[in-house]
């Protein structure tokens, strides 16, 4: 019998998921661009191999002034058991360009975070002045395929 209860107990720690581990991630930091304002819109990401990355959160489009501050909080719920960790990026799509227009794309990445039943803060200061490839519009896209 106390084996038994042992066994019930061990298996979800073993497995890294219970059901009530909720991971909460704050990002915030400043963006660095040499302009007074300029648009931008933000996609929080999870990296995740087998079923295709999960976003988290997305931010915008919306007008950054100097100085540049950002926040992004973002969730997961431990349904991934394959690893045992989080990898977190974040897609930036700004006009903090020179020409302003077009867009440019960023991808950044956060850092990997255990599967804990927690919150994470991370301050990240980010370049943006001129970073990124080349896109046509605020949302991202590449082209006129839509994608
Ligand atoms: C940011 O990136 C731009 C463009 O590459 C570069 O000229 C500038 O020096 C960088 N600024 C900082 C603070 O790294």
């Amino acid at each position: 019998m106390v084996r038994l209860f042992f066994s019930f107990l061990a298996f979800p720690i073993l497995f890294g998921h219970v059901e009530s581990v909720a991971t909460k991630f704050v990002f915030t930091g400043n963006f660095v661009c040499d302009m007074p304002d300029f648009e931008y819109r933000m996609v929080l990401w999870e990296k995740d191999s087998s079923s295709g990355d999960d976003v988290m959160t997305i931010q915008g489009p919306k007008v950054s002034r100097d100085p540049h501050y950002y926040e992004i909080t973002g969730e997961q719920d431990g349904d991934e058991i394959t690893t045992s960790a989080y990898e977190a990026y974040m897609v930036i799509v700004h006009s903090c360009t020179h020409p302003e227009k077009p867009y440019r794309k960023l991808s950044v990445p956060l850092g990997e975070f255990p599967f804990r039943d927690k919150t994470y803060y991370k301050s990240v200061d980010i370049n943006l002045t001129n970073q990124g490839k080349l896109v046509t519009n605020i949302m991202g896209y590449e082209g006129f395929s839509g994608k």
